[in-house]
């Protein structure tokens, strides 16, 4: 019976050491021991909420259940948002389970453990084995981050010739930049200030603009997919008329406001405005395969997994420090 160490939010916003125990290995479960965990921007959505935290996970399998066919111990393997579907309805058998009924995502279900842990029991269904190419370090960031914005990317049919633009350069933000100018994409970044500018650029962008006290935003040339990956919603009428017509906005943002866009330069322009989470297991393995081919990788600033770690990580995270994504250690 495994018993293991997480780490959780509660009421007051503090980490809380805890310990999780589950029952012997089922099916096609798999024990995995912790190497190392990124730090999302949805973490800090659940630092209130009385939950294990953490859904970047990156370690090693210890143990296998009966069932388990492809892992043996000591595969290194990651896993993300997304634990767990039906299997059986529509969106299943499409290759789209992150829209399945049934679906068990972070903050939603398996609230008694994540990654901020010393291990972790889940399926080998829902478990990515991780490349050579990529540290258990630089893999966990992959897990989340970079799978939401290659989803954008690559399910919704992004075209090498078009102009993709990425406001925001944080952990997703910064991954984008690189998956889509990998992609052969013509890159354009948004950010706040000038600071992320000479970083973007070597990332792979073309074209910076620092978005801080402008009213109207200038690109060299219009914009046909844009990634929208702030904390915060931006302001859409200043992003409008940097759009190409029949242009594709992401909002990743997480955010529980409502979404106001002006309505007649969406109709004119004709506009997509397409929701997106995470990546299907489909798509977040041609993820992980594309990043080792093309040597994608996070910048990383490492914090120890320990309590005082992830207080110390969320702090950074929040007062705008990190670059460009925290990742978790054990000591
Ligand atoms: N849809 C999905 O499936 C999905 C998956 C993962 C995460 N998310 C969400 O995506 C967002 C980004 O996540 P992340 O982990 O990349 O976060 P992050 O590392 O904190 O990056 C967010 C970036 O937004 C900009 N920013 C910071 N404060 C801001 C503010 N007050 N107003 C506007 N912009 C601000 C900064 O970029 P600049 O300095 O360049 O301005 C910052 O680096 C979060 O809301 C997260 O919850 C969504
Ligand atoms: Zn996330
Ligand atoms: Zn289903």
């Amino acid at each position: 019976m495994p018993s293991f160490t997480v780490y959780k939010g509660s009421k007051d916003s503090k980490i809380v050491k805890s310990q999780t125990s589950k029952p012997d290995l089922k099916d096609d479960q798999v024990l995995i021991k912790v190497t190392a965990s990124g730090l999302c921007g949805t973490d800090q959505h659940y630092k209130g909420a009385d939950m294990a935290l953490g859904h970047e996970g990156a370690g090693l399998v210890e143990d296998i259940g009966p069932n388990v066919k492809d892992l043996k111990k000591g595969d290194r393997v990651g896993w993300g948002y997304e634990h767990n579907s039906c299997g059986r309805c529509e969106q299943c058998l499409t290759g789209r389970e992150t829209y399945c009924p049934e679906r068990e995502m972070y903050g939603m279900a398996n609230l008694d453990q994540g990654s901020f842990a010393s291990h972790a029991v889940w399926r080998e269904a829902f478990v990515f084995k991780l490349p050579d190419e990529l540290s258990d370090a630089e893999a966990a960031p992959l897990m989340c981050g970079g799978a939401t914005v290659f989803n954008a990317l690559y399910t919704y049919n992004i075209k090498p010739t078009d102009r993709v633009g990425v406001m925001g350069v944080g952990g997703l933000g910064h991954l984008a930049i690189q998956f889509a100018a990998k992609m052969g994409c013509d890159v354009v970044v948004f950010s706040g200030s000038d600071s992320k500018k000479e970083e973007a650029m070597k990332l792979g962008a073309k074209e910076f603009v620092a978005m801080k006290g402008k009213s109207e935003l200038e690109v060299s040339r219009p914009v046909d997919a844009l990634l929208v990956t702030t904390s915060a919603n931006p302001d859409w009428k200043m992003i409008m008329p940097v759009l190409a017509p029949n242009a594709i906005i992401f909002p990743m943002t997480v955010s529980f406001d409502n979404f106001e866009i002006p309505h007649l330069a969406m109709i004119q322009q004709g506009i997509t405005v397409q929701g997106s989470v995470v990546a299907a297991r489909a798509v977040h393995r041609k993820m992980l395969a594309f990043a080792a081919l093309h040597g994608i990788k996070p910048i990383i600033m490492e914090f120890p997994l320990t309590q005082d770690g992830i207080e110390d990580a969320m702090k950074t995270l929040e007062e705008g420090k990190m670059r460009y994504r925290g990742v978790l250690r054990p000591q």
